[in-house]
């Protein structure tokens, strides 16, 4: 696909995919493998350098992951980042110690210039911040190596063995408290490695649709589609690969926002692809009547949502492939580096195997998060879908406390619609990460007119964060919601009372269900 390729070889540290992202925004394709992964297949890869991590460990932990001398024979560049940089030096005969005064944090370092990571850096001062989190450190570097930077605590924050294009560096260059990281890391990728820096979504594209044409051939993929990011732009991707011999499917449960379906499918519209759109809302409705338990309502619609499916694959017939959205998130936390598991995904991609196909086609399985949104444009899709927030599967029923009524999600998504069209007027749309409403089962006492009123209580949510998994309220400005509150009370029947959600994640989660 594409020959200028860099290995980051995981020591299991939390930084392992940040650094692959890193390298990619210089324009590198850039893999996470095991540290486990035999000589020979790395050697195959034909990698242009190799990044070996961080870790939460000591080289001298028997336990530990280590790497064979070989690795440092093959010829190919390596860089290793705190425990890797300590690996290098440990592996290659120098000392590993425990320091007397443990880094963390950011950290003075003076750097010397005269070594290339440094020294293409444009205005890299003599000594500027990095970011330093580490207990063991170099005592003493290998043979042939020489110091290329130091701190007060650490003698060798740096070093290198330019002849064998070996570099190292206590600290990590991927975090951004790391004052012109990126471009040491650029550095090492083009004036070590000698990558061009020519990967980009375009040619992403390219050669994906040529792999997926290639696999397809003449037989049939299925899709189905949440109206999510990750399941848009693999839908836009197999169609222009496959065009109609494709087929999404996009199961409507009916708890989507306001006018959510409809754009999904005016998205796809012009596109040559088979789209079935089913409007389920009926079947979803009543199979809730009645449930107000949140982790009910979840089952009841991930099962509902799997009978649906099932039956329009059946009315399809036999497919070759059934295409995923999974992204390399997922790929990595689910065991493909050395990092701990984080968590198991469950999304409406996860399909049981039901569906009788040869073959799963993840296309963005390689893909971070905002590559997978620049793919999206990209590909020509419009930026309501490519930049949308975060929805869970199952939508607007998780964000009714309590019973699920029709005329409720009426008054749920009006709310929901107001709050949104203010956050995108105060140009807050792409700061706030996740916002919404949720219309509560509470209902108190109002004044409108002269009328006493009797209604219910609308919550509005709005998080700031960057992985979802703990997330701080978002400080909307008083004016913003005073707008919001006064459109939502006066434009949409039946509320009369609007709270803001002040509680961080944890100890609330983002939902509310
Ligand atoms: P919580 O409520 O657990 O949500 O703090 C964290 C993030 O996950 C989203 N979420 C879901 N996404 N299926 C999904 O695809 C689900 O069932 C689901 N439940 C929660 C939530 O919107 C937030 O972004």
């Amino acid at each position: 696909m594409n020959n200028e390729l860099v290995i980051v070889l995981d020591f299991g540290g939390q930084y392992n995919q940040l650094i692959a992202r890193r390298v990619r925004e210089c324009g590198v394709y850039c893999e996470v493998r095991s540290s486990k992964t035999p000589i020979d297949e790395l050697k195959k890869l034909e990698p242009k350098g190799i990044i070996f991590t961080g870790g939460p460990n000591s080289v001298y932990d028997e336990a530990s992951p280590h790497i064979g001398k070989e690795i440092f024979e093959l010829g190919i560049p390596i860089l290793g980042i705190c425990y890797g940089a300590q690996l290098v030096a440990y592996t290659l005969g120098g000392k590993v110690e425990t320091c007397s005064v443990s880094e963390y944090g950011k950290t003075e370092t003076f750097y010397d210039k005269s070594c290339i990571l440094f020294g293409a850096v444009k205005d890299l001062p003599d000594s500027d911040t990095s970011w330093m989190s580490h207990t063991d450190f170099v005592a003493q570097v290998p043979e042939g190596f020489r110091i290329t930077a130091h701190t007060k605590n650490c003698p060798a924050a740096a070093f290198e063995n330019k002849e064998r294009r070996i570099y190292a560096v206590q600290f990590h260059p991927e975090v951004n408290h790391t004052a012109h990281g990126v471009e040491m890391l650029d550095s090492f990728v083009k004036n070590v490695c000698g990558c061009k820096g020519d990967w980009n979504m375009k040619n992403y594209a390219e050669s994906v649709i040529g792999q997926i044409r290639e696999k397809v051939g003449n037989g049939r993929a299925l899709l189905a589609l949440s109206g999510g990011v990750d399941s848009s732009v693999a839908c836009a991707l197999m169609a222009k690969a496959v065009g109609d011999r494709l087929t999404c499917v996009f199961v409507d449960h009916g708890f989507m926002r306001k006018n959510e379906g409809d754009e999904v499918e005016a998205a796809f519209k012009d596109w040559d692809l088979n789209f079935v759109r089913v409007d389920a809302s009926e079947r979803f409705l009543s199979k809730l009547e009645g449930v107000s338990d949140p982790e009910t309502k979840r089952k009841t619609i991930g099962e509902e949502f799997i009978r649906v499916f099932e039956q329009e694959a059946k009315k399809i017939g036999a497919v070759d492939f059934l295409v995923q959205g999974t992204i390399y998130p997922d790929v990595i936390e689910s065991g493909a580096g050395d990092a701990a598991v984080i968590k198991s995904h469950h999304n409406v991609g996860g399909l049981p195997d039901f569906v009788d196909f040869k073959e799963i086609i993840e296309p963005l399985r390689m893909l971070f998060k905002d590559e997978v949104r620049k793919l999206g444009t990209e590909l020509g899709l419009p930026d309501y879908l490519v930049w949308r927030q975060p929805f869970p599967g199952p939508g607007l029923a998780i964000r009714i406390i309590g019973e699920i009524t029709r005329e409720k999600l009426d008054i749920l998504r009006d709310a929901d619609l107001i709050f949104r069209e203010e956050i995108a007027n105060a140009h807050l749309d792409r700061d706030i990460n996740q916002y919404f409403a949720v219309l509560t089962d509470m209902r108190s006492v109002g004044v409108m007119g002269d009328f006493r009123t009797y209604d219910y209580t609308l919550a509005l949510r709005g998080v700031t964060t960057s992985d979802f998994m703990t997330a701080d309220f978002a400080r909307i400005p008083y004016e913003v919601l005073e707008k919001v509150s006064i459109r939502i009370v006066n434009e949409v029947g039946h509320i009369n009372r609007v709270c803001y959600d002040i509680t961080s994640k944890p100890p609330a989660t983002i939902e509310w269900e």
